[in-house]
């Protein structure tokens, strides 16, 4: 397995590009099952998660094609010869779970292994089965599988969610497009990688209102079209970057960055010393003189802080001026970067979902493990701003959702280099 090594110390000044959104291309790429004819994703990022969906997809006989260097997706599912998403795939990436609305979308029946959990938490479906189910689909769990059937095709309903979900609002909305007549989602999840979707599946043909807000109205129409579609930037991404200036100090422009993706994030780098200044390329960010300051941060469904940039926040405030409390509102077990940054010498307590970090004037390089996509590129983050070397393993975590990091955070002067396992 390989690993990363990163020397702290030195400014970071320059440029860093921003891909497009891995959670949007995870839910775009599904959605060329609710058409035969071709869906072009473009802004597409080359990383292993969109390759496992790829292979998902042609297990299932769709065709996707990787052009430009897998930035774009052709896919075309005119030739769909196989129902049944195997626990084989589906169990390295759960985000497999979103061919099952539009597979029983358009052919009426379908069989998806249950993803399981995975670190971060347990991670259940039910939310996506009784939604499916309020649309009139037939569901039954047998030997780890979903067997699902809508023999007469899906209908409108109303689907009114306990608990924001952004999975279960994709899959019931890519559902929703193909059922007969009306679907209301209720408490439906406003990420900007929801709106996407329904702007690329209303260029398929879809009638949607209210993507963005708590409450989405789809017209159902008989079939879709094919389409080209944009993936949004990541906003993830993006918040991971415009942290590597608040670290290290210097200025860097984060191409492609927009505000509105960001806007409570950017409410706490503000509190805690950070600028962010628009430009017509994207997000210019530098550190305020002086050291970071403590602030507390509570995650939430979009538009509250996103839990997927808590355990970079959390790195940052390790050094911060004074004590922040951070509060995981989304996920059971999200401090799992939380004993590896003491390692380098955090003060951090955890107490249930809640974390409290005692900022201390410097971090010290440590040899730390990548325990989840997220956790992995804070302890990265924090290494690039610690005294001497920090080496982080298991960097595959790294390699779902970050394209070429050493590559992009060594264009702005970060000491680091990836290390071949053996
Ligand atoms: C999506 O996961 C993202 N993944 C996650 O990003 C992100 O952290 C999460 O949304 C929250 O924003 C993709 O888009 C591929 P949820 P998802 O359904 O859809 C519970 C990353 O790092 N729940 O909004 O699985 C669930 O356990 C990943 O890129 C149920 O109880 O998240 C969680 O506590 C990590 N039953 C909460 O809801 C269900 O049927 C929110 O989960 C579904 C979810």
């Amino acid at each position: 397995m390989d690993s990363i090594l990163v020397t702290g110390g030195g400014e970071l000044n320059g440029q860093i590009p921003i891909a497009g959104a891995k959670n949007a291309c995870l839910t775009l790429m599904p959605a060329t099952l609710l058409s035969d004819e071709p869906l072009t994703l473009t802004n597409a990022p080359r990383l292993s998660d969109i390759k496992t969906m790829t292979e998902l997809l042609q297990s299932l006989g769709a065709e996707v094609t990787s052009l430009q260097d897998g930035k774009v997706l052709a896919m075309s599912s005119h030739n769909i010869h196989n129902h049944t998403a195997d626990y084989d795939i589906v169990r390295k990436m759960r985000a497999s779970i979103l061919v099952l609305g539009p597979m029983l979308a358009r052919d009426g029946h379908a069989v998806v292994s249950l993803p399981g959990g995975c670190a971060i938490g347990a991670r259940p479906v039910d939310l996506h089965l009784k939604a499916l189910e309020a649309l009139g689909a037939e569901l039954e769990l047998k030997d780890g599988y979903i067997h699902a059937k809508a023999p007469g095709g899906l209908k409108g309903g109303t689907v009114n969610f306990p608990l924001v979900s952004v999975g279960a609002t994709e899959n019931v909305l890519m559902a929703a497009t193909l059922a007969k007549g009306t679907t209301v989602i209720n408490n439906a999840a406003r990420e900007p990688e929801i709106v996407d979707l329904a702007d690329c599946l209303c260029k398929m043909g879809a009638q949607i209102d209210g993507a963005g807000t708590s409450t989405i109205t789809v017209q159902g129409v008989d079939r879709l079209h094919g389409a080209t579609h944009s993936v949004v930037t990541d906003r993830i991404e993006l918040g991971t970057y415009m942290l590597a200036p608040a670290f290290c100090g210097g200025e860097v422009e984060l191409l492609g960055g927009r505000i509105d993706l960001v806007e409570a994030f950017c409410e706490k780098l503000d509190a805690a010393g950070i600028s962010v200044e628009e430009t017509e390329n994207g997000l210019k960010v530098a550190r305020r003189n002086g050291r970071i300051q403590a602030v507390d941060v509570t995650t939430e469904p979009f538009p509250g802080f996103p839990t997927d940039l808590q355990a970079q926040m959390m790195a940052l405030l390790c050094t911060a001026s004074g004590t922040s409390v951070l509060e995981e509102k989304i996920f059971e077990n999200r401090f799992m970067h939380a004993p590896e940054l003491i390692r380098m010498g955090a003060q951090i307590d955890v107490h249930g979902g809640t974390a409290t970090v005692t900022g201390v004037d410097k971090l010290k390089g440590a040899p730390v493990m990548a325990t989840d996509l997220r956790a992995s590129v804070s302890l990265i983050l924090a290494g690039l701003a610690a005294e001497g070397e920090t080496v982080v393993s298991r960097v595959y975590h790294l390699d779902r959702g970050y394209e070429h990091v050493v590559g992009k955070l060594s264009a702005v002067g970060a000491k680091i280099e990836r290390i071949k396992g053996q």
